[in-house]
């Protein structure tokens, strides 16, 4: 009975005494393999004959294994040449008395199988590798940029405090010369002169461009950053800053320690960035600055009173300031944060890392 359902079974069924010889093999033998399962049956080399010579060793020593054989995938060639994979469930036949009677094996065809999943481990294999590669490229890419950006932030400085120092010694020397001319000018004339009050006029005019030229020179870079340290500067710039924008700017700042010129400057930019952002987008009235010492970092804190940060990732957007702001404050080993207070607005905060001696004692 056991046989005759064999007989018709898709897969390949073969019976394997428990000495190891063939017993049966069903009929779908021809289909699977090209050989006729008489042919097969007669020939105890069978499976030797037609498992690929790389697999065979590992299918007979799963064979000879004493206990239960597990399931395998091996290759055969078939009669016509083509070469198929196979998949083999091997079961222990006991007789009703417990008896070991041999081994049951059901083998089916599985090549589209095996072939699509090779393709598919070939195919991440591959798709992994390319990652790997463009997350490198990613890497060197953005260990350029980085570069890239931090020397042109550094050459901007440079170029700027170069200019403004060109302002101010060349032009302002000059401007206070032309004014001391025409001041000599305007007494040479006699009393009464119309003439004198031209040139007053002109001594005006001058004493108004030297005005500009010192300012334009100070925004540059402004020269208490250099000679009298980033407190000072802090404090002339929201105090001019609040003169023009018409905002209310608090300024709350501890004792700050000596910081270097990259971190004076870093911090500075990132204020006056920060500034001009409320100033222009929040619609704020007010803005508190916070700058303070704190164990090992310095901390500056920037909030206004206005709309908040609008939603989605503002800096994404092409527009430079906060970019900038994070790369200075990251050049110097720090982190810059944007949040939202709860009371409406934004703070933007810069936290460096300060040198061991630039810490304030703690007392
Ligand atoms: N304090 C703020 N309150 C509300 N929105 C802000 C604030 N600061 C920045 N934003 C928003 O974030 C965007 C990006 O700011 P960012 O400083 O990067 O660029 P920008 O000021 O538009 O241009 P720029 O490159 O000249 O700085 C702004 O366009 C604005 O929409
Ligand atoms: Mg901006």
């Amino acid at each position: 009975m056991y046989r005759t359902v064999a007989d018709f079974t898709y897969d390949l069924e073969v019976w394997i005494g428990p000495a190891g010889d063939l017993l049966y093999i069903s009929p779908s033998c021809s289909r699977v393999t090209g050989y006729e399962a008489d042919d097969a049956l007669r020939d105890p080399g069978f499976f030797e004959r037609i498992i690929a010579a790389d697999d065979f060793p590992r299918w007979r020593q799963a064979m000879d294994a004493r206990g239960d054989i597990p399931s395998m995938d091996f290759r055969i060639r078939r009669l016509d040449g083509t070469e198929i994979w196979l998949a083999q469930e091997t079961t222990r036949v006991f007789d009703p008395g417990g008896r070991f009677q041999g081994w049951r094996l059901s083998l089916r065809d599985v090549t589209d199988r095996v072939r699509t999943r090779m393709f598919l481990d070939q195919a991440r294999l591959h798709l992994e590798e390319r990652v790997r590669e463009r997350t490198e490229e990613l890497e060197v890419s953005r260990e350029r940029y980085r570069a890239l950006s931090g020397y042109l932030q550094d050459s901007i400085e440079k170029e700027r405090g170069r200019i403004s120092r060109e302002i101010h010694d060349v032009l302002g020397q000059d401007l206070t010369a032309l004014n001391m001319g025409l001041h000599r000018l305007e007494r040479s004339f006699p009393t009464g002169d119309a003439r004198q009050g031209q040139v007053a006029e002109l001594r005006g005019l001058v004493a108004g461009t030297l005005e500009t030229v010192r300012r334009i020179s100070r925004e540059l870079r402004p020269p208490m950053l250099d000679e009298l340290g980033f407190a000072e500067a802090v404090a002339w710039l929201t105090r001019t800053f609040a003169q023009s924008s018409g905002l209310r700017i608090d300024l709350k700042a501890g004792p700050i320690p000596d910081l270097s010129a990259e971190q004076s400057t870093a911090l500075y930019r990132v204020l006056q960035e920060a500034m001009t952002n409320a100033a222009r987008h929040s619609g704020a009235t007010r803005i508190d600055v916070r700058v303070q010492a704190s164990g090992a970092a310095l901390t500056l804190d920037v909030s206004d009173n206005g709309i908040g940060m609008p939603a989605g990732r503002p800096e994404s957007s092409g527009s430079l300031g906060l970019m900038g702001m994070r790369e200075r404050i990251r050049m110097v080993g720090g982190t810059l944060e944007i949040t939202a207070p709860k009371a409406g607005g934004t703070t933007i905060s810069a936290r460096i890392p300060l040198a061991a001696e630039a810490r304030p004692c703690a007392s």
